[in-house]
């Protein structure tokens, strides 16, 4: 194919900004779906990305338009996802950067952005959903042109809902982007920048040919990994998989190898061919990294090896997950499993609770704390239950994390106010526009990763928006708090935090249980401590009526009912020593704000 005649681009947006309405207009503008075939959001498959409103897994498609052809490549939008967005970037030659009139650039769009040029990719920027009273471009473009130096006549204006402005974007990615460029008589050199498992068919990656050209039914060796495999199939989505023979320098399609384990086909995979290949594998690889770690157990425990089954299934789609056995005094067998985020905890969750029918409890969310014990040696503990006793420990280190946070002016005291109670380091502060601030903070991931985002977004009413990432390591005074229900540890709730939250800590838990956890046939003291001294306590109270009292003597079928009600409320009970605890107390509990 003639390396001139083509254009990858990526779409980066904030969530809502109107990157799916985009794509399904570019879908329908230029033909490659009928109108009346569109689906709404065609580029969305799974259900709770649809359900939910984002895009998780990258997507590409191939259209034509004015005797060019585009490939548009899909990134996800959420902040736990960025490796995957720097991988997208990287097969592409320019973005299109979409913002709502109504609302303008936000934190993660301008932090993609700065990827975006990082890479040296041009970025064409247009304002979206111009057709709405609220629209307001010309302010908008203004602020643009002051944080990108993006010329405000320069960023076009559209309707991804209506399509007005659509055909004169399409045209301006023509113009702006540049053509890939890449050397068809060198030895193949492609990146993989997604990989998805497919039930009949294994893995389907998508792929970016870098240099040479890759054909089907070429014997492929995989750089990074280290293994060789076929190429079964190779082809493009447009949107509907279509076969080809060949894909050349600057295309970008879909690689199917017969590989069973998308972890095997990893985003920044280099493929080659096994004969005459390239010497050095593309740059940049990097392995996903779990950010965030949490026990997932199951409610009954005879869902065990289901959970097992399971949580192999989804790694299949989703190398980024890890996971390994772990056993609670009160929650019995589980699996203690690293997320690249908290929105990824939550969605892996959720698909484990959906698509699996396992009902699970999940502990509190805790990061990769660096401990030195007295005799010098260093250990990673992301399990509260497995840091040494008090004695042991020399120092504890947590993770930092840069905090950028955009938002409208009048909501910075409240949110210099939330950052400062979570030991935040404010680094920075400046005005984007008259009405618009951005605040660098330096904030403890630990303190993030608790309700940070609802807090940000119930101050500021949802303006402000937030990105992150990780700058270093940092020691702090940390102390394990336990809770103990009836003097048994219950290990599900116990977490690190630092010194001077941890009276805080113990009291709030406390008093959350006693509201959460039904009265028993016996008094239940519920207790926080710090290496055996109580800081907090707070009792149940034992209860006196038998349910089924209220019942008057003749109707039976009336009792039964009841009696089967409560075994089904019990189903979903734990027992932590003689405590019947319900499984929804243990992320109630957790929500301490
Ligand atoms: P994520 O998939 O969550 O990243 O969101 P998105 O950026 O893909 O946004 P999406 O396309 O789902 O649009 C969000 C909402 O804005 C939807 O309700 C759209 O119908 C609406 N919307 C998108 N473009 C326009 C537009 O041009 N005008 C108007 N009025 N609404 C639009």
């Amino acid at each position: 194919m003639d390396l001139a005649r083509i254009r990858n681009f990526s779409i980066i947006a904030h969530i809502d900004h109107g990157k799916s309405t985009l794509s399904d207009r570019i879908l329908e503008v230029t033909g490659a779906v009928q109108a009346r075939d569109m689906k709404q959001q065609y580029l969305d498959s799974m259900d709770l990305e649809r359900e939910r409103g984002i895009t998780i897994k990258a997507q590409n498609v191939r259209v034509e338009w004015n005797d060019h052809t585009f490939h548009l490549i899909d990134t996800p939008g959420h902040v736990d996802f960025g490796y995957e967005v720097s991988r997208s970037l990287a097969a592409c030659e320019g973005v299109l950067l979409v913002v709502d009139a109504a609302q303008g650039i936000e934190a993660q769009t301008l932090a993609n952005c700065y990827l975006a040029l990082e890479h040296d990719l041009e970025i064409v920027a247009c304002l979206n959903k111009i057709d709405l009273p609220a629209a307001d471009p010309d302010r908008y473009a203004m602020e643009l042109e002051n944080v990108l130096g993006i010329a405000a006549e320069d960023i076009l204006r559209i309707s991804a809902k209506t399509g007005a402005g659509v055909p004169e974007l399409l045209d301006a990615v023509i113009d702006r982007i540049p053509a890939p460029t890449g050397d068809a008589d060198a030895p193949l050199q492609a990146l993989i920048f997604d990989s998805q498992f497919d039930q009949y068919r294994g893995v389907v990656s998508s792929i970016r040919v870098m240099n040479g050209v890759m054909n089907a039914n070429d014997k492929l060796h995989f750089m990074q990994a280290g293994a060789d495999h076929e190429a079964l199939e190779i082809g493009a989505r447009r949107p509907a998989t279509t076969p080809m023979k060949q894909l050349g320098p600057g295309e970008v399609g879909y690689l199917i190898a017969g590989i069973k384990d998308v972890g095997d086909a990893r985003s920044g995979e280099t493929v080659t061919t096994m004969s005459k290949g390239a010497d050095t594998p593309l740059p940049g690889y990097q392995d996903p990294k779990p950010m965030v770690f949490s026990g997932l157990f199951p409610i009954d425990g005879d869902d065990f090896e289901d959970l097992r089954d399971a949580l192999a299934k989804l790694k299949l789609n989703d190398a980024s997950i890890s996971y390994t056995p772990e056993s609670s005094g009160a929650l019995g067998f589980g699996f203690r499993c690293g997320f690249l985020g908290l929105l990824h905890m939550e969605i892996v969750k959720e698909r484990l609770e959906r698509e699996f029918g396992l009902a699970l409890i999940a502990t509190a969310p805790s990061v990769e704390y660096r401990v030195t014990s007295t005799d010098g040696e260093t250990t990673v503990v992301s399990n509260p239950a497995e840091l040494p006793v008090v004695q042991k420990i020399d120092t504890i280190e947590e993770p930092v994390f840069k905090v950028s946070i955009i938002t409208p002016k009048e909501y910075t005291g409240a949110l210099m106010d939330l950052c400062q109670t979570r030991r935040g380091e404010m680094k920075r502060m400046e005005y984007l526009s008259p009405e618009r601030v951005e605040l660098d903070y330096e904030i403890p991931l630990a303190e993030v990763v608790v309700d940070f985002f609802d807090q940000l977004k119930s101050r500021t009413q949802g303006y402000a928006s937030l990105d992150y990432e990780l700058t270093g390591y940092q020691a702090a005074h940390l102390v394990k708090v336990d809770i103990l229900l009836n003097g048994e540890p219950a290990d599900a709730f116990s977490t690190i935090v630092h010194r001077e939250k941890a009276e805080t800590y113990g009291r709030r838990m406390c008093e959350k249980l006693k509201e959460l956890i039904p009265r028993q046939m016996f008094d239940v003291p519920i207790q926080a401590a710090i290496g055996g001294k109580v800081i907090s306590r707070e009792t149940v109270k034992a209860k006196r009526k038998d349910v089924t009292a209220k019942c008057y003597g003749g109707d039976i079928s009336r009792k039964r009912k009841l009696l089967e009600k409560q075994k089904e409320g019990k189903k979903k009970m734990k027992a932590i020593g003689r405590v019947e605890v319900p499984g929804d107390v243990f992320i109630s509990a957790l929500k301490l704000d």
